[in-house]
């Protein structure tokens, strides 16, 4: 499979290569990396000559490209590119056992080529690669000039993604050279430090679904085990490596209002505007994707049912800060959106950014905050310390962490995630067609649920002939889930789950007033097992107060990036043999 995936790879290279190199300059393939996973799009910069040639082609690149790119595709691609593949593996290996034949650097003469036009060079680990050619189809665009006349090394500590056997692969195809041991010792000694190694520390418990940058999710057995999930375990979302702000120097920049810049300090924003709690759930757009992923491979991390928690966030209302710096009628007149940046940033020094829709951001009911406390304490660093953007009700991604600034604008945010991701689409809709500006950027959520407990697989107790559900249901937009339904025979008969609002049974959370249920609920029942079951197909679902439901299958709802995955969810266990005999 190693091996498979490997020639895979190679052969997707070598493929781009070649055809790149028979048509015109003007078909570029352009790759992307969504989450760590390539993605090949083909983007035409000619004229309309040109655009014919490609046309006419396309769809055999598109085949064969969608064969390389898709698992089960894969071994036909394999197959026809098999010669090829075998031809760039020789030559690959041939560049590595020649390496004492090939010329000696100095590094003053790699950094002479440092742009397309003297030819672009690179260092890693001590050779010196000319990779000139593959800049157009380098995965991350032009970035890699950025390293031009360099050392590679400080850029892909930045995206851990090329730390693989096979990109180190793709690289040697492009070898010229060695730097001599001078230069080499030069470069090591001023190599910047990892990106990543002033992580915070996280809980054991977490699990990890990408390191660098880090993503993990608790287990799903142990979330509906507090009403309130504790900091250390609630789910991580991070794009980029954790900033680590300084709250003295803190400034929270506010731009577009009559008064010009605002420049606000932490303790400023804590002192001159009431604080505010509210307890809300956050949820990636991503949860749920890995049942996207049985039906067809999606691009993204592989979230199980837990990128989804809840705590009590406190700050100052948006709405009071943007009030007391001027905004009004004049502004609403003018403004639709309200844009936030993150302090984290990639190499080119881009910011992580978003944008909710300005009636959201100042509606008394919509409860938006610039959080600095989560449940009680100041923000951990995962969590945006020291002010995050609390959006309840809204995805994950417009709660921007790490808040540097607001922009009060006529336009959404021209942030990547906000325009060209967390965007749903048609199960119609693949790489080939997919038009991110033709779908509106998702802001409230749809109706969730998930079955925490028991776990797929496993045997259930049934010394009491019953067997105990539970789970966690949340809708967005502060719409209140009003049901949650549970089966054990697939669906067939339904019986109503008890919800909980606190983590304690006596003492529920006050109803939440309409239109304002930011926080999950929580789920619980017992339910009989069928006489005679050998196995149960435990399925739940929820109905929210706009009698939103969950739709029933995945497939319907299956979208490329694999997101809003809230299809009934399903757990299969075995019954065990000792209940079964008994009447
Ligand atoms: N804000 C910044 N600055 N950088 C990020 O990477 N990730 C977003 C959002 N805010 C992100 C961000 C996404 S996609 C999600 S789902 C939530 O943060 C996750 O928040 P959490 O890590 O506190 O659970």
């Amino acid at each position: 499979m190693q091996h498979l995936k490997h020639c895979q790879v190679l052969a997707q290279v070598f493929f781009i290569r070649s055809q790149s190199s028979r048509l015109s300059k003007s078909v570029i393939p352009s790759l992307s990396v969504w989450d760590g996973h390539l993605s090949c799009r083909w983007r035409s910069t000619g004229g309309h000559g040109r655009q014919k040639y490609f046309n006419d082609r396309l769809p055999k690149f598109r085949f064969a490209l969608a064969g390389l790119l898709a698992g089960t595709g894969a071994v036909l691609a394999y197959k026809r590119h098999q010669d090829k593949v075998q031809w760039a593996a020789t030559s690959a290996q041939l560049r590595v056992t020649q390496t004492s034949d090939l010329p000696v650097y100095t590094l003053e003469e790699v950094t002479k080529h440092c742009s397309l036009d003297s030819g672009v060079w690179v260092t890693y680990k001590g050779a010196v690669y000319d990779i000139t050619e593959f800049v157009a189809i380098h995965p991350g665009g032009d970035k890699i000039l950025l390293a031009a006349g360099g050392a590679l090394e400080p850029y892909w500590a930045l995206y851990a993604v090329h730390q693989q056997d096979h990109v180190l692969e793709i690289l040697s195809e492009y070898k010229i050279g060695v730097l001599d041991t001078e230069s080499y010792k030069k470069q090591e000694s001023a190599n910047p430090l990892d990106p990543y190694s002033a992580e915070p520390t996280r809980h054991p418990a977490l699990q990890i679904n990408s390191l660098k940058p880090f993503n993990a999710e608790p287990p799903a057995s142990i979330l509906s085990d507090n009403y309130i999930t504790p900091s250390v375990i609630f789910f991580k979302r991070n794009h980029l490596p954790v900033p680590r702000v300084d709250p003295e120097a803190y400034r929270l920049e506010i731009e577009g209002l009559p008064g010009g810049v605002v420049s606000l300090s932490l303790s400023e924003l804590k002192s001159r505007f009431p604080k505010h709690t509210i307890t809300a759930t956050l949820q990636c757009a991503g949860n749920r994707r890995s049942e996207m992923n049985k039906v067809k491979q999606v691009k993204g991390l592989n979230w199980g049912i837990a990128a989804i928690s809840n705590a009590t966030w406190s700050g100052a209302r948006l709405r009071d800060v943007l009030l007391s710096y001027g905004f009004g009628a004049e502004v609403a007149a003018k403004a639709k959106h309200v844009q936030f940046e993150g302090l984290d940033k990639d190499v080119t020094g881009t910011a992580y950014g978003a944008s909710i829709p300005l009636n959201n951001a100042v509606s008394e009911e919509g409860d938006v905050l610039l959080a600095y406390e989560m449940n009680g304490e100041d923000l951990p660093p995962d969590h945006g310390y020291p002010v995050r953007v609390v959006v309840p009700g809204v995805v994950g991604a417009r709660n921007v962490k790490w808040l540097g600034k607001i922009v009060v604008s006529d336009e959404e945010s021209k942030s990547h995630w906000q325009q060209n991701d967390y965007k749903g689409f048609s199960p119609g809709t693949d790489w080939d067609t997919v038009d991110f500006k033709s779908a509106p950027a998702i802001q409230e959520l749809p109706i969730q649920s998930a079955i925490t407990h028991p776990a797929e697989g496993t045997s259930v107790d049934c010394s009491d002939r019953e067997v105990t559900v539970k789970g966690y249901a949340w809708s967005g937009g502060g719409r209140e889930v009003v049901r949650v339904d549970v089966s054990v025979d697939g669906g067939k008969t339904w019986h109503v789950a008890k919800l909980r609002t606190s983590d304690q049974e006596q003492h529920p959370a006050p109803p939440p007033p309409p239109g304002r249920a930011w926080a999950w609920k929580l789920w619980e029942i017992d339910v009989p097992i069928p006489y005679r079951a050998q196995e149960l197909e435990i399925v739940c679902k929820a109905v929210d107060s706009s009698y939103n439901m969950q739709p029933d299958t995945v497939a319907p709802i299956w979208n490329l990036r694999g997101v809003l995955s809230n299809a009934w969810h399903r757990v299969k266990v075995k019954v065990s043999e000792g209940f079964k005999d008994q009447k």
